[in-house]
C-alpha cells in the first residue's frame, strides 16, 4: 500500500503534465499555421483551457492533503508544424495519461473519493488519446471491413 507521500508525489507527477499541456497546447494554438488553422487553432486552445482545469483541480486536491502543488511543468515539446503539433500532443497526453494511472495506483493511500476522481481524468485523458492517434493517422482501416469492401476491392 503506498503512503499519503508518494501519492501526493504522484499527483504532482500528474499535475506537472497538466502544467506543460497548458502551455503547449497555447503555444501551438497561436503558432499553427495552414489551410486548417482556425479549426486546429481552436483545438489547441480547447485543450490548453482543459489542461488548466485538470491542473486546478489537481492542485485543489493536493492542498486539501496539506502539501503544496507543484508550479514546475513536466517537458514541453515545440513544433513548428501541424504534423509535429499534433504528435507532441499526442506524446503529451500519453505522459499525462501514464502519470495519472500511477496516481490511481497509489490512491489506497487515501479516501475513496481521490480514486474514483482519478478514474474520471483517467477516462478523459484515454479519449484525448484515442483522438489524437486518429489525427495523427494511427488508427487505419482495410477496404475489405467496411461493407461491400470485399467486393469492391475484389
Ligand atoms: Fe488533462
Ligand atoms: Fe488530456
Amino acid at each position: 500500500m503506498a503512503t499519503k507521500e508518494e501519492f501526493i508525489d504522484r499527483l504532482n507527477d500528474a499535475l506537472s503534465w497538466e502544467l506543460a499541456g497548458i502551455i503547449q497546447y497555447m503555444q501551438h494554438s497561436v503558432m499553427v499555421t495552414g489551410p486548417l488553422r482556425e479549426s486546429l487553432a481552436d483545438f489547441f486552445s480547447d485543450g490548453s483551457e482543459e489542461a488548466r482545469d485538470h491542473a486546478e483541480d489537481a492542485g485543489k486536491r493536493i492542498a486539501a492533503l496539506g502539501a503544496v502543488p507543484t508550479v514546475e511543468p513536466a517537458k514541453i515539446r515545440q513544433a513548428t508544424d501541424v504534423e509535429g503539433m499534433l504528435e507532441a500532443a499526442l506524446a503529451l497526453e500519453e505522459d499525462a495519461l501514464a502519470a495519472w494511472e500511477d496516481a490511481l495506483e497509489a490512491s489506497d493511500a487515501v479516501a475513496p473519493g481521490y480514486g474514483f476522481w482519478i478514474e474520471e481524468q483517467i477516462a478523459e485523458e484515454q479519449e484525448h488519446v484515442d483522438e489524437l492517434r486518429k489525427m495523427t493517422n494511427k488508427v487505419s482501416f482495410s477496404d475489405a471491413d467496411v461493407s461491400g469492401g470485399a467486393e469492391n476491392a475484389g
